[in-house]
């Protein structure tokens, strides 16, 4: 007789039965919370340093305004200087803004799907399936960040559903019902606040290559007004120390042109004007994120515009990417990509071991050889200044998102039977071939920005 019961609620909240350990595990540990202790800051590391390896572009897509994805680069834009002195608050009451909502990973996976299809249709058939068997992590680059920087972030915590199937973990972000209610009902100072970066990439950006855009009713330069929609986005393959990571992520512009490489990138990001030591050590710190964040995707350029507190643009800067960690060194607000390198490696390590635990229900039917146990949902914690707390979701969590929306646990079922169910090996179904874009790209030769 089965143990499961339904349930009411996708992915609910594991029974806790807190015991910190660093990993001891039997079948039992599915009803214990794991910790992954974050390394020590400033400690004196004897560690070899762990390799990042340059990524490399796999493909390309677009979301439409009606948020739409299509393998296309309808959503490219490409840089201009903005105009000095910019209004970041132009356009605000037209801003058409993007719902809050779970990011799922059905769109990675979608472009996972034509990686793999285009392996199959140039290597073949079977090769796309034994490519994502050597990849140990598909997520979007946000959350790669995310994980990479928890040893230095001091405010915000972050919850992942993650499931590891052959061989790979797959990591979504998870946001209570109140949590996206919050995100949502920004307040007002805020929510401008917000904007003035989505404004500042209006104004770093054209339709066309080097010609700022001229539009009736608005001012020179003015891109167009913001509709947080349409994204432009691209995935990368890379590889921390062992593991060979499949990240997608927003890129916000290129220089001059794309040829399908990372190297024209261009990363905008906003900040407040530095007026004293204090301001600078915090933007020090900020850059951290805009480091592991652009790193990622292999972005090799970030311009930074500083504004007044009131949205005024005062000056740009731009920076190379690869600098960034060489501009902080010996400062207040210090960091070092080698301590999010390596504590990214002993997460993923660590997490890969506490998630191989078999599953408890896997005993449940013994005879029946065609019915493989489901992978288990696994809710990560990372909490600033504590650590990692890794537990098993219930799995009746799991049969009830299942039910309600094709699923298995956080994947979409088609991905689920392709990679990683029941068809396993089993061939893809064809679709058009893939767009260009698809490229091996040796590390960027991108040169030429004062910092
Ligand atoms: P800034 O980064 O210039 O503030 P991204 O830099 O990742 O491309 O994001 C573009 C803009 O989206 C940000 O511009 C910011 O305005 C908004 N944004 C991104 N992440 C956000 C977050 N966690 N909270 C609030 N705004 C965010
Ligand atoms: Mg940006």
């Amino acid at each position: 007789m089965s143990k499961r019961k339904a349930s009411q609620s996708p992915l609910h909240e594991p029974q806790e039965k807190r015991q910190d350990l660093d990993s001891g595990l039997d079948a039992s540990s599915l009803n214990r919370t794991h910790t992954i202790s974050y390394p020590q800051l400033g400690a004196n590391r004897q560690a070899a340093p762990v390799p990042f390896q340059q990524p490399t572009g796999l493909l390309t897509f677009s979301y439409t305004p009606q948020r739409v994805l299509e393998f296309t680069d309808s959503a490219l834009r490409y840089y201009v200087d903005p105009p000095p002195g910019a209004d970041l608050r132009y356009g605000y009451d037209r801003w058409i803004k993007r719902p809050e909502e779970i990011t799922r990973l059905d769109s990675l996976l979608r472009a996972v799907q034509r990686v793999m299809q285009k392996a199959d249709a140039t290597i073949g058939e079977g090769s796309g399936v034994k490519w994502m068997r050597d990849i140990a992590v598909v997520t979007w680059r946000g959350i790669m960040t995310k994980i990479l920087t928890a040893p230095y972030e001091e405010r915000d915590r972050c919850e992942l559903n993650v499931m590891y199937v052959n061989g790979t973990l797959y990591i979504e972000e998870h946001y209570s019902d109140a949590r996206l209610k919050e995100k949502e009902d920004l307040a007002p100072k805020q929510r401008q606040q917000t904007y003035y970066g989505y404004s500042f990439e209006s104004w770093c950006t054209s339709s066309r290559p080097g010609l700022p855009e001229k539009s009736e009713g608005h001012p020179v330069g003015w891109g167009g007004d913001v509709d947080t929609n349409v994204q432009w986005c691209s995935v990368v393959k890379t590889k921390l120390g062992d593991n060979r990571l499949v990240i997608g992520g927003e890129v916000d512009c290129v220089r001059n042109q794309f040829r399908g490489k990372t190297d024209a990138f261009v990363e905008l990001k906003t900040s407040m004007s530095i007026r004293n030591a204090g301001d600078e050590a915090r933007f020090e710190k900020k850059m951290l994120k805009f480091y592991i964040q652009s790193f990622l995707l292999g972005v090799p350029e970030i311009v930074v515009g500083f504004r007044t507190p009131q949205g005024r643009l005062t000056t740009t800067q731009s920076f190379k990417t690869v600098q960034l960690p060489r501009l902080v060194r010996g400062k207040p607000g210090a960091w070092d990509p080698q301590v999010c390198f390596s504590w990214g490696q002993h997460f993923l390590s660590s997490l890969k071991s506490i998630l191989s635990t078999p599953p408890a229900f896997a005993e449940e039917s013994p005879d029946d050889s065609d019915i493989q146990p489901l992978p288990r949902v696994w809710r990560i914690v990372l909490a600033p200044g504590e650590g990692v707390k890794v537990s098993a979701l219930d799995e009746t969590g799991l049969r009830g998102s299942e039910a309600t929306e094709d699923r298995v646990g956080i994947l979409p079922r088609w991905f689920f039977d392709e990679v990683g169910g029941k068809g396993v090996g089993a061939s893809i179904p064809k679709e058009p071939p893939v767009p260009p874009a698809v490229v091996s790209a040796p590390a960027s030769t991108h040169q030429g920005w004062n910092i």
